[in-house]
């Protein structure tokens, strides 16, 4: 394939702007009104859709994106198998990062923490929520190895019993612990307005305005 020259595909940032006295205490209200405002966007199909980066074995960031379940001061939670390749990462570097883009509101919000197992208890609760093909897949589907095809999920799926419906150990959550956030919103001429925050040694959240 030619080389395409797409540097003409441009646009600008008009919307919304964040003012310096409106800057919220903590990034997690900052988060929570933003995240208020992508749910309100009909624009905006599934706002809690986020790009997860880790670190692989090989060194090599690797980012993929999963569903934010839940979220809180005590951190960011989405559920995967826990042998994906993404959960033989974090086992190995549970340094990662999260990034949320709404291109309708012309926002992205970045997130650097650390990402631990949930307890089995609350990833119970959740597996026993989901719908049940949901479950059935999840237990399944051995996410990440290669598979020789189509037709080996499929008979997997009609072999499958629905009396073992349990949540297997290797399916559950991670909740990411974050110790940086970035507000970033789209502003005219590239002159975006970027806020963020980092965690001190005595564990405030301090702010900054960061050159676009
Ligand atoms: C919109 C969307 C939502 C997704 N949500 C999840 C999720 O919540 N959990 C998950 O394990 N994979 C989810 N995936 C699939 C992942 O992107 C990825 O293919 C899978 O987790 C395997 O990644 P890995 O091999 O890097 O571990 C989602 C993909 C998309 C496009």
């Amino acid at each position: 394939m030619k080389s395409k020259d797409i540097g003409k595909l441009r646009k600008s940032y008009e919307k919304k702007y964040i003012d310096d006295i409106n800057i919220e205490k903590t990034p997690f209200d900052f988060f929570e009104k933003w995240f208020k405002d992508a749910c309100k966007d009909k624009l905006i199909d599934e706002p809690n859709a986020m790009s997860l980066s880790t670190i692989s074995s090989n060194g090599f960031p690797r980012t993929r994106v999963v569903l934010l379940k839940e979220f809180g001061i005590d951190g960011f939670i989405f559920y995967t198998n826990y042998n994906s390749r993404k959960g033989e990462s974090i086992k190995l570097n549970s340094k990662v990062s999260l990034s949320f883009f709404w291109p309708s509101l012309e926002r992205q919000i970045l997130i650097t923490g650390n990402a631990f197992k949930i307890s089995d208890q609350k990833s119970e609760k959740y597996f026993n929520e989901r719908p049940l093909g949901s479950r059935i897949g999840a237990i399944i589907s051995p996410q990440s190895q290669i598979i020789p095809n189509r037709l080996f999920l499929e008979k997997k799926i009609k072999s499958f019993s629905e009396n073992n419906i349990k949540r297997p150990n290797y399916w559950g959550g991670f909740i990411v612990k974050p110790s940086i956030f970035e507000f970033w919103q789209g502003r005219p001429n590239r002159l975006h307005d970027r806020i963020e925050y980092v965690l001190n040694e005595n564990s405030e959240w301090i702010n900054y305005r960061l050159a676009p």
